[in-house]
């Protein structure tokens, strides 16, 4: 063995820095540092060579390797903290979540078209004193006929196209054909004086087309009170026409038949060019519907009302194609 000189000292030093310098990973580094420092390095080797030295120059020699040895430690835990926080910020860069590019990409919902034009009748009504009423989609026949003055086989029945549900007696049950079942069971379960609309789903066995769906919605409106006439049934028509119209509509009603109201009425709505658009049915409640839900006709008096909305929608938006509401193509809705 060689005793280690000056230089050879140096030369492991400048090894050392050369070999970190290099090191681009931890691992790496790691490496080189068992070259440099681990049991069969130059360093070790020299250390052991010592003890063949005279000791006059044994002391310095050593003094010098541990000076050597101490600078080449230093050049590693200064590179592998180097290396560290690379590799930290390397991977926080490899994490990061781009939050700002989810947000361009994601859109707000919105309100369907159909929604939109409910929400707008309600709070007309709303405003002049109406609460929400609800009922069932799945209806018995007592809610839906029986309760509203339609007698059993009576030829009334057959104008609305009933899908019935294969559930209890047949014919029993089935899917509302209008929101009318709501007014009865309103009137059961609460007493007058009421003021209500209630909009919802409605199913008639019809075949789709422009105008026509077989699923379609309504809002019904109830008016149950003392001295309550065909004026205020008409004055409530009115004021409904020019809220949601706005000014220059006005509307009429005409004799028409309903077995829950009597007398019954279709109203149409006048639009400033003249021409007129047929909107709904009302009337006066029928004492044999008031009497089916508990209410006394001697004393109380109502007035009844209900229409589509889809059509209003179709009007409002000046949309063709009722089916188009229904296709649920995003590039269509997301227009209204
Ligand atoms: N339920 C009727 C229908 O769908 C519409 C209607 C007419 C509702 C007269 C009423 C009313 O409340 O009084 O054809």
């Amino acid at each position: 063995m060689t005793e280690p000189s000056v230089s050879s000292v140096d030369e492991l030093v400048a090894q050392a820095r050369q070999q970190v310098a290099v090191a681009i990973t931890l691992e790496e580094l790691s490496a080189a540092r068992t070259v440099m420092l681990g049991k069969r390095s130059g360093l070790v080797a020299a250390r052991k060579a010592l003890a063949q030295m005279a000791p006059q120059d044994r002391r310095q020699a050593g003094q010098a390797l541990n000076e050597a040895k101490q600078v080449i430690e230093e050049l590693f835990s200064a590179r592998e903290a180097e290396l560290a926080a690379a590799a930290r910020t390397q991977k926080l860069a490899a994490e990061r979540l781009d939050l700002t590019e989810v947000t361009q990409q994601s859109k707000h919902g919105y309100l369907h078209v159909i929604t939109q034009t409910q929400q707008e009748l309600e709070d007309i009504f709303v405003g002049m004193g109406y609460k929400i009423a609800e009922g069932p989609e799945i209806e018995s026949e007592w809610y839906n006929f029986g309760a509203l003055n339609f007698p059993e086989g009576h030829p009334a029945r057959d104008m609305y196209d009933t899908l019935y549900v294969d559930y209890g007696e047949p014919a029993s049950t089935l899917l509302r054909t209008h929101t009318s079942p709501v007014q009865a069971r309103v009137m059961e379960s609460q007493a007058p004086p009421i003021y209500v609309v209630a909009p919802g789903r409605c199913f008639r066995q019809d075949t789709a087309d422009a105008t026509h769906m077989p699923v379609f919605h309504q809002i019904e409106g109830l008016v149950v009170d003392k001295g309550t006439s065909m004026g205020h049934l008409a004055g409530t028509i009115e004021a409904f026409t020019s809220a949601y119209f706005g000014p220059g509509f006005t509307s009429r009603l005409r004799p028409s038949y309903f077995p829950f109201t009597e007398p019954s009425a279709e109203f149409d709505v006048q639009r400033p060019d003249g021409t007129w658009l047929e909107l709904g049915g009302c009337g006066m409640v029928h004492p044999n519907v008031l009497s089916a839900c508990g209410i006394n006709p001697e004393q109380w008096q109502g007035f009844a009302f209900g229409f589509g909305i889809d059509r209003l929608a179709l009007i409002r938006f000046g949309i063709g194609d009722l089916r188009d509401l229904w296709s649920n193509d995003v590039r269509f809705l997301e227009q209204f």
